[in-house]
């Protein structure tokens, strides 16, 4: 889903560069256990589809070693350029990027494991984005997805007024370019339907206290999309202002604690 031509809907801007890595770095272990439910191992041929700036495919590229591949498929305005460019300061052969619209694409196939995280919100057919990563895998290959089941599920306590009109405006902002925040049930659907045996589901969500690191990850999302809301003109500039306050008074109330939204894990294989 775009906002202008080969943007998305977040934006593609060095702030969301950073964001993406901060959210990594809290998802890190998460992505890392699930790929070892999936059986990744040194030389096998990877996909990361929708890879963003590429903070997972540096993880990837590291579990699969020099003899194995990792395409980092993206399509977004600046993140291919700052894929390739850490990809040869990291001195990765092992990786190769491919700018590809996976709504349109034919997907490369032969690869061993598909991993696709926080993709299937923001494209148009969900349906179109399974066909692409079966296609993309060898018979017997591994999907593995960590998707948004229910995106209103993020809270705080106590109760921020402010922050719930933030969730509610994100998700309303999501659809209107065209994706769905809750996708992971029509996930599941589409991969039953679509060549898939599902191998397991499994719901992740963290309760995070301000100054730990889980805190960073939705806050940081708060700060860089109030903005990105504005810039949308989605919203009104005194909003978006109390929006943030209402995060810093989270923030610095230690009774605080902030219920991350319900991400899905789901690990399928091809038939
Ligand atoms: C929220 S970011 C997640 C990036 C990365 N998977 C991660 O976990 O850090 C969503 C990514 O999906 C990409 N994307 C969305 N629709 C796409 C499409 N139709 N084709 C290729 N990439 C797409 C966006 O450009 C963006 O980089």
């Amino acid at each position: 889903m775009t906002t202008e031509r080969g943007d998305y809907v977040l934006g593609t801007h060095g702030e969301e560069v950073r964001r993406l890595g901060i959210q990594h770095r809290v998802w890190r272990r998460c992505a890392r256990a699930a790929w070892r439910r999936a059986g990744l191992r040194p030389g096998w041929r990877v996909v990361d589809v929708g890879a963003g700036p590429g903070w997972a495919t540096w993880d990837l590229a590291e579990a699969v070693g020099p003899h194995g591949a990792v395409l980092a498929v993206e399509r977004a305005g600046q993140f291919l350029p700052v894929l390739e460019a850490e990809r040869r300061r990291r001195g990765l052969e092992q990786v190769t990027t491919r700018d590809a619209d996976l709504m349109e694409s034919a997907p490369p196939g032969g690869h061993d494991m598909a991993w696709c995280r926080w993709v299937a919100s923001f494209v148009t057919s969900v349906p179109t984005l399974v066909r692409w990563v079966h296609g993309a895998l060898r018979p017997g290959g591994t999907a593995v997805f960590h998707e948004y089941a229910d995106y209103g599920s993020w809270r705080f306590a106590p109760p921020r007024p402010r922050l719930a009109e933030f969730v509610a405006a994100v998700m309303e902002s999501w659809r209107a370019a065209g994706g769905e925040p809750d996708v992971a049930p029509a996930l599941v659907g589409a991969l039953a339907r679509e060549g898939f045996r599902l191998r397991s589901v499994r719901p992740l969500v963290f309760a995070a206290r301000p100054g730990g690191r889980t805190w960073q990850w939705p806050a940081s999302f708060v700060e860089t999309n109030a903005e990105r809301l504005l810039g949308l003109g989605r919203v009104s500039p005194d909003w978006a202002a109390e929006v943030v306050a209402e995060l810093k008074a989270a923030e610095a109330d230690p009774a605080s604690v902030m219920v991350t939204p319900l991400v899905l894990e789901v690990i399928a294989e091809r038939l």
